[in-house]
C-alpha cells in the first residue's frame, strides 16, 4: 500500500519510512512535486501533509486533493503554533491530525484507522451503488424524490407494489442513506413464519420459555436497535399479532417471551406489501390504526408496464452489471430492445432482469438479437417452424424431429449440461447421451 508524505524536514520522511515499513512511503518536500506524483501514481490511499511546508501552505494540497482526488484520505502533521490550521484542516475534509512532535505509535493508530475508514467508505458507496433506482420515468424520479425525503426523515416507510417492482430493493436504498445506514437493516417476511412462531421471531425468548428453548435468544425487533427492521409481506401478519407490534411502536419497547422486564428498543420500520391495506383495513382483516402508524410515508410502486420508458434503461443497466461481473461484453440491438420494451413482465424488474441473464447466457454472439429473445421467448415454435410446421413429413421423421427440437431446446436451457438436462428430461444421462447420437445431436460443453 502506498502513502505519500509531504514534509519539507527530509528526516521526518526517513523515520516515517523506517516506522511505517509495512507501507510503500514516498516522500517529497514541496506541493509541486506532490501533484506531479499524484499524477502519475494513481495507489496512493493516504497523504501525510505538513501545514508548515517551508513558505507554502500544507492546507493548499489537502485542498488540491479534495477537490480532485478525493479518495486519498489526509492526514495532517501539525506543529504547536498551527493548531488552528489543524481544527481547520478537518472542517477541509482531512481525516484527522497529528501534532508535532510526532509520535510514531500516534501515527501508526491514526493511518491504521484513515485507512480503515476509507476501505468502509469505499464499501458503502459500492452498497448505494448497488440499491442505485435505475430509470427515468416520471413514476421513478417520484420513488427518488419520496426516497430522499424518507431517508432525512425517521418515520416509518410503507411500500406497495406488485411483486417484483422493487420494494427490497427501495428499503435498502432508503436504510442505507439514512442515519441508520451503518448498521445493517435486519429482514423479515411475515409471509414466511407460521402464526405460532411469530412471537418468538419478533421479541426473541429467555432461556426455559418453553421446551427447546436451551439458550436465550434475541427476536428480530432487538436485532433492529439503532437500525431498521424491514417487514415484508405485512399485509400476512395475523391479526393476534398486528396487536403486539402496534404496542412496540407506541411504547419502543419488547419484552421477550418468558421475560418479564421491558427492554426499550430503537429502530425504524420499513414495510411492503403487494396487498391493498386499505381494503384488508375494510374487511377487519387489517388494523386501521396500525395501518395509520406503519404509513406515515406511502410509497407506490407502479408495475413495469406502466413506466415503459424505463425498460431501455434497465436493460442496458442488467447487462452492464452481468457484463462485468462474467468479464464477457455484450449489448442488445434496437429490435430487441422494442420488442422487451413493449413485453407486460407481470413479475416486473425480476422477470426483466432474468430475461436479460438469460439472453446474455443463451446468446452466441456479442450483441443481442430479435432472434436469440425469439428463441427464448418461444424456444420449441422457433426451430419447429423452420423444419417441420413448413413441410409435410412422415409421422415418423416428424417424431424424430419434435424430439430433436425438444432435446436441444432443454439442453439450450441447461447450458448444454448432460446431467442437469437429463434430470430435466426425467431420463438417465447415459440414455440421453444415446439418444443424442441416434438423433445426431452434438453440443458444445
Ligand atoms: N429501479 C431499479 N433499478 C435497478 N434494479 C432494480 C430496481 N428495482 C428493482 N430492481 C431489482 O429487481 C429485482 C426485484 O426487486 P425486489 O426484490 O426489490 O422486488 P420486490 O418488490 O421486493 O418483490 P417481491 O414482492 O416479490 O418480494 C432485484 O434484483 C432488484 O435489485
Ligand atoms: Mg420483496
Amino acid at each position: 500500500m502506498k502513502i505519500l508524505v509531504v514534509d519539507d524536514n527530509v528526516d521526518v520522511i526517513k523515520s516515517l519510512q523506517d516506522v511505517l515499513e509495512d507501507y510503500e512511503i514516498i516522500g517529497c518536500s514541496s506541493i509541486g512535486e506532490a501533484k506531479e506524483i499524484l499524477s502519475q501514481e494513481n495507489e496512493i490511499e493516504v497523504a501525510i501533509i505538513d501545514i508548515m511546508l517551508g513558505e507554502e501552505n500544507g492546507l493548499d494540497l489537502l485542498s488540491y486533493i479534495k477537490s480532485s482526488l478525493s479518495n486519498i484520505e489526509c492526514i495532517m502533521i501539525s506543529g504547536y503554533s498551527n493548531i488552528e490550521k489543524a481544527v481547520l484542516s478537518i472542517k477541509m475534509g482531512a481525516y484527522d491530525f497529528i501534532e508535532k512532535p510526532i509520535s510514531y505509535q500516534k501515527i501508526k493508530v491514526v493511518l491504521n484507522n484513515a485507512i480503515e475508514h476509507k476501505k468502509y467508505k469505499e464499501l458503502f458507496s459500492k452498497e448505494l451503488k448497488k440499491y442505485e433506482i435505475i430509470g427515468n420515468s416520471k413514476a421513478t424520479k417520484k420513488i427518488n424524490e419520496l426516497i430522499e425525503k424518507a431517508s432525512k426523515l425517521d418515520f416509518p416507510v410503507l411500500i406497495y407494489g406488485e411483486s417484483g417492482v422493487g420494494k427490497e430493493h427501495i428499503a435498502n436504498l432508503i436504510h442505507l442513506k439514512s442515519k441508520r445506514g451503518k448498521n445493517e437493516m435486519v429482514k423479515l417476511n411475515c409471509a414466511a413464519i407460521p402464526e405460532s412462531l411469530f412471537e418468538s421471531e419478533f421479541f426473541g425468548y429467555e432461556k426455559g420459555a418453553f421446551t427447546g428453548a436451551v439458550t436465550q435468544k434475541k427476536g428480530k425487533i432487538e436485532l433492529a436497535h439503532n437500525s431498521t427492521i424491514f417487514l415484508d409481506e405485512i399485509g400476512e401478519l395475523p391479526l393476534s399479532q398486528q396487536a403486539k407490534l402496534l404496542r412496540v411502536l407506541e411504547d419502543k419497547n419488547i419484552i421477550r417471551v418468558g421475560g418479564n422486564k421491558p427492554i426499550p428498543v430503537d429502530f425504524r420500520l420499513i414495510t411492503a406489501t403487494n396487498k391493498d391495506l386499505q381494503n384488508l383495513v375494510k374487511e377487519q382483516k387489517f388494523r386501521e390504526d396500525l395501518f395509520y402508524r406503519i404509513g406515515v410515508i406511502i410509497i407506490e410502486v407502479p408495475p413495469l408496464r406502466e413506466r415503459r420508458e424505463d425498460i431501455p434503461l434497465l436493460t442496458t443497466h442488467f447487462l452492464k452489471q452481468v457484463s462485468i461481473e462474467n468479464n464477457i461484453e455484450k449489448s442488445i440491438d434496437k429490435d430487441a430492445l422494442d420488442i422487451i420494451s413493449q413485453m407486460d413482465f407481470k413479475g416486473n424488474i425480476r422477470e426483466l432482469k432474468n430475461l436479460i441473464l438469460r439472453l446474455f447466457g443463451l446468446s452466441e454472439g456479442k450483441i443481442i438479437t430479435k432472434n436469440d429473445l425469439e428463441y427464448i421467448l418461444n424456444p420449441c415454435k422457433q426451430i419447429a417452424t423452420d423444419s417441420i410446421f413448413e413441410k409435410t413429413l412422415p409421422l415418423s421423421e416428424a417424431k424424430k424431429l419434435l424430439e430433436k427440437t425438444y432435446i436441444l431446446t432443454q439442453l439450450r436451457l441447461n447450458n448444454n449440461n448432460i446431467s442437469k438436462t437429463a434430470i430435466s428430461l426425467n431420463v438417465l444421462p447415459n440414455n440421453l447421451i444415446r439418444r443424442m447420437k441416434e438423433l445426431d445431436i452434438k453440443v458444445s460443453q
